[in-house]
């Protein structure tokens, strides 16, 4: 459950998130990829991308797992609308068949920028995963191959999500209703 709390409304709970790991493990295991080398985008995908890998390992995967540090909101809550690499991956993608992990695909911004750059690099073939697809149209013509949840168009907080770097530590998924 987590510690109950007054001011956020649970939009997805852990134990809903850990029932939904153990599918969406499943239906990616079923693409047989080769060498799959997982890139988390940090910081908002750490607890997500470490839970998504233990529940790789159940169905039988061996991926390696890197990160990389992406921003474009800073401390804001509404995309800046140009992407930065804080910290980039450290693994030679040449060749390699990547599954991006991210937290939230908003307007699309980020996956297309990490997308577009592990492509330039030589990358076999790259998929992409989120925990939350939102509903809401995107800036950039990008869709996940796998998402754990479709959510609603507001800013969510938890499960390694932040609002101004608080609330990551949350195990559900939930929205800020008063500060
Ligand atoms: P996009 O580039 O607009 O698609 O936004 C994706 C990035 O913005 C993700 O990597 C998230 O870190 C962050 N983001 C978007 N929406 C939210 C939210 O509701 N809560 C927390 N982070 C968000
Ligand atoms: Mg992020």
């Amino acid at each position: 459950m987590g510690h109950p709390r007054s001011d956020i409304d649970v939009i997805f709970s852990a134990e809903q998130i850990s029932e939904r790991l153990g599918g969406l493990a499943e239906e990616i295991a079923q693409l047989k990829l080769d060498k799959l080398a997982i890139v988390a985008i940090l910081k908002g995908s750490f607890i997500f991308a470490a839970d998504l890998i233990r529940a790789l390992n159940t169905v039988g995967m061996e991926p390696e797992v890197d990160f990389i540090t992406l921003s474009s909101y800073g401390k804001s809550t509404v995309s800046s609308g140009t992407v930065d690499i804080l910290r980039d991956v450290s693994i030679d993608v040449i060749g390699r068949n990547i599954l991006l992990v991210d937290d939230v695909l908003d307007s699309g911004r980020t996956l297309a920028y990490a997308k577009d750059l592990l492509s330039a690099r030589g990358a076999e073939s790259i998929r992409t995963c989120v925990l939350i697809e939102k509903d809401v149209g995107r800036a950039v013509d990008i869709k996940a191959d796998f998402k754990a949840f479709k959510g609603p168009n507001v800013f969510v907080v938890g499960y390694g999500m932040d609002m101004s770097h608080r609330f990551r530590e949350l195990p559900f998924v939930g929205r800020v209703v008063s500060t």
